[in-house]
């Protein structure tokens, strides 16, 4: 696995370019996926100077804290709340811009002002995990965030089976 990161670039784009390869590289050869997800979420964080970034795994009908890099956080979040628990029962991936404007929004940490929430999915389309990041500021997230995260998500996928 590489030792170190160095993510280049002054765009986002740029910068998910240059973190993704690095990514995939850090977890080859590495076949323990709770080790595979810490070293993704710390890359995720230092890479590109996120607040938070962390995984919620679906458990026993709820949503328990994984792996992450930040702040503590919640440890539970049931179906349906938050933002997590909301992508979690829409199957979909959630931006907000203000999480003061989220209804139920669960507020880990005051810092925290916006965000971005993936679901991964099984074979069977359930479910598996969420991946949460956060941001210190306000509208971080977009359009080419979810384009890349997506395939954070993919590559996680892949090395849960
Ligand atoms: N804000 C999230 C909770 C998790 S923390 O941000 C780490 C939510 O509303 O689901």
């Amino acid at each position: 696995m590489a030792e170190s990161l160095s993510v280049s670039g002054t765009t986002k784009k740029e910068k998910y370019e240059s973190l993704l390869p690095q990514i995939k590289a850090l977890i080859e050869g590495e076949t323990d996926f709770i080790a595979n997800l810490s070293n993704i979420m710390s890359a995720l964080k230092f890479g590109m100077d996120f607040f938070w970034a962390g995984v919620y795994f679906v458990k026993d009908q709820q949503l328990v804290l994984g792996p992450f890099q930040g702040p503590v956080a919640c440890t539970r979040i049931g179906f349906g709340k938050g933002v997590c628990g909301t992508a979690w029962k829409e199957k979909r991936t959630i931006i907000v811009e203000d999480v003061d404007q989220f209804p139920g929004h669960i507020a880990c940490s005051s810092l925290s002002k916006s965000e971005i929430v993936l679901p991964a999915f099984d074979k069977s389309n359930n479910v598996t995990l969420i991946l949460d990041i956060d941001s210190e500021h306000l509208a971080t997230f977009d359009e080419t965030d979810k384009f890349y995260l997506e395939q954070v998500i993919t590559i996680i996928s892949k090395c849960a089976s």
